[in-house]
């Protein structure tokens, strides 16, 4: 699919995905990060972008001004559009914050069915700060994440263990300096007649258990070096650190925003590209339809995904442009990132 960045107002451009472009059913992923109700006016700044509303010299890039139930209707009727478009194995991340997402989420359950829920993401946004009210400071939102149905695409992601969780989870280190960790070679559950019930060295399974693998995988196991030996005789399997690619991703994400924005409210790059990698595949095509900077659409074009991109906002449009832009001349792999199809749906453009 070519690649479509949309200038205009978004319910009216998803119609037109679903009615004009025939589109539905064909969305792999979608990420949203919708303005969170927040009562504020979002400018852009000639230096750099400015979440206060009187900042001086700044033109407002949009303003975020709806709020309570009128809000959720908002987004309601932008998720419903959004599931007709999703394929089967599709997946939805809405991003959003602590104060209203406990009201998008159950709208969310009504539109996708809590059957398909899949996490509500801590996402860890910025560094410890000070705060004078009375109360906690805040330093993470949240990500709400539903498949359309069953058996999404799904590309396990994993995290590099960091030096403290070597210590602990590979505790021992061989003559070589690399660090392991040793587990039984036996599991629950008795096999009476099977491969792994049979004698290993001269012994049976404990009572009760069997060999986790056929006795001829332990004889090599064991001519690898791949088994320890305690002194009573007991062999263990040897696990490497380095042979581990990481540990599973978990539902807090650290993913701090970059600190001078090409946009308000820009998203960290990374945390768009794991969301990217884990829930498309190479000839998916991923819809941000309050795409802002264009974030999203340049994590998809980086990974070789087709992208659709919606912003209501000339300034959004005009960042996005400008980003795609300096992505395709600053690097080879972008040449493609020209190859985009730029619509106006605006009033101002019907006019
Ligand atoms: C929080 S920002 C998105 C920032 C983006 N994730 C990024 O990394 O740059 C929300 C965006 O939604 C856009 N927006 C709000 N309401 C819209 C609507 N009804 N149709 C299209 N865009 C809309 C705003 O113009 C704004 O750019």
């Amino acid at each position: 699919m070519k690649n479509l960045l949309i200038k205009g107002e978004n319910l009216e451009a998803l119609k037109l995905l679903l009615e004009e472009r025939g589109l539905e059913g064909s969305i792999d992923l979608v990420y949203i990060d919708p303005p969170f109700a927040t009562g504020t006016d979002f400018k852009v700044s000639l230096n750099r972008s400015s979440t206060v509303s009187s900042a001086n010299g700044g033109s407002l890039a949009y303003s975020d001004k709806i709020k309570g139930s009128e809000f959720i209707e908002f987004l309601r009727e932008r998720l419903i559009l959004l599931k007709r478009l999703l394929s089967e194995r599709g997946s939805i991340y809405l991003h959003t914050d602590c104060k209203i997402g406990h009201y998008v989420k159950v709208m969310m359950d009504e539109v996708f069915g809590i059957e398909n829920f899949r996490n509500d993401i801590s996402r860890i946004k910025c560094n410890p700060k000070n705060f004078n009210r009375t109360g906690f400071s805040n330093i993470k939102d949240m990500i709400l994440f539903y498949s359309k149905a069953k058996n999404p695409i799904w590309n396990e992601p994993r995290q590099d263990y960091s030096e403290k969780d070597k210590e602990k989870l590979f505790p021992k280190t061989d003559s070589q300096g690399r660090r392991y960790t040793t587990v039984p070679i036996h599991a629950p559950g008795e096999t009476k007649n099977g491969r792994s019930s049979q004698e290993f060295k001269g012994m049976k399974p404990p009572a009760g258990r069997h060999w986790r693998v056929d006795v001829q995988t332990l004889e090599s196991w064991d001519e690898q070096g791949l088994l320890e030996w305690s002194s009573n005789g007991n062999p263990r399997k040897i696990i490497y650190a380095d042979e581990k690619d990481g540990k599973r991703v978990q539902d807090i994400w650290e993913f701090k925003d970059p600190q001078y924005p090409t946009y308000p409210t820009e998203k960290n790059s990374k945390m768009l590209e794991m969301i990217i990698k884990t829930s498309s595949l190479k000839n998916s095509t991923v819809l941000d339809c309050f795409c802002g900077s264009g974030s999203t659409l340049r994590a998809a074009e980086k990974l070789g995904r087709s992208w659709i991109g919606i912003d209501s906002s000339p300034q959004a449009i005009e960042t996005a442009q400008k980003n795609l832009r300096e992505d395709s001349s600053s690097t080879a792999l972008f040449d493609s990132c020209s190859m985009y199809e730029m619509l106006d749906i605006s009033e101002q453009s019907m006019v």
